[in-house]
């Protein structure tokens, strides 16, 4: 099966090294924060959709940050991928496996990762096509040798991981290190609190940090 990953796409989110998960309440905060990130290296972003304005801030990144590769994040559901689209989502992010919402991103076109924490769950989502997986939730699955481990029976058919979940600055070299990593990704990019004080300057120098991390390991 056709994967649903352009190679151009991995790339992308490869060079980012990191990519952001942001929550927002208020999307007038997203073009904010993304060019906050992009100043400083980190080039891409996944806005989670828990909160109803999840789509306006993926629209709006769209629109004042376009250089931003911009994705949605919890994406549960068909209905969700199809407003993830309509936003203009670059690519979708889950934290399970649901053939439901794989097959719905297939046919909306949307590139999708899927969220996986086993060989089962890695068997099912290559199985519909996905070569991009989620490994959800990483910090609590032993880490980055284990991550190698269930990973090897599926390196030749191309599986890349984006780690998530409880990820910060100190495990970001391990992570980056590993080698069926495509990207590190996690929350503390961008802190919710920052957020919610509107401090760009503050997320920005907690993002830089991290992407001195990703040109170290270049
Ligand atoms: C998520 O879906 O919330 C992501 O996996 C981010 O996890 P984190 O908040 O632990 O970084």
């Amino acid at each position: 099966m056709k994967s649903m990953w352009p190679d151009p796409l991995a790339e992308r989110l490869a060079r980012s090294g990191v990519v952001a998960v942001v929550t927002v309440e208020n999307p007038e905060d997203a073009a904010p924060i993304a060019r906050a990130l992009l100043a400083v290296g980190v080039g891409a972003i996944e806005l989670t959709f828990r909160t109803a304005r999840a789509a306006e801030a993926i629209r709006r990144i769209r629109a004042e940050v376009p250089e931003m590769l911009v994705g949605a994040g919890t994406l549960l559901n068909r209905a969700h991928v199809e407003t993830a689209i309509e936003a203009g989502a670059g690519f979708g992010v889950a934290p399970g496996c649901n053939p439901a919402t794989i097959a719905a991103a297939r046919e909306c076109g949307l590139p999708f990762a899927p969220g996986v924490m086993t060989p089962t769950d890695m068997e099912i989502a290559l199985e519909h096509g996905c070569r991009v997986l989620k490994y959800f939730p990483a910090s609590n699955l032993a880490g980055p040798s284990a991550l190698e481990t269930m990973a090897a029976p599926f390196a030749h058919l191309g599986a890349r991981f984006i780690p998530l979940g409880g990820i910060n600055l100190a495990s970001l070299p391990q992570w980056l290190a590993s080698p069926s990593v495509l990207c590190v990704g996690g929350s503390w990019l961008a802190p919710r609190e920052a957020i919610q004080r509107q401090d760009w300057a503050g997320l920005q120098r907690n993002a830089q940090q991290a992407a001195e991390v990703v040109r170290a390991r270049k």
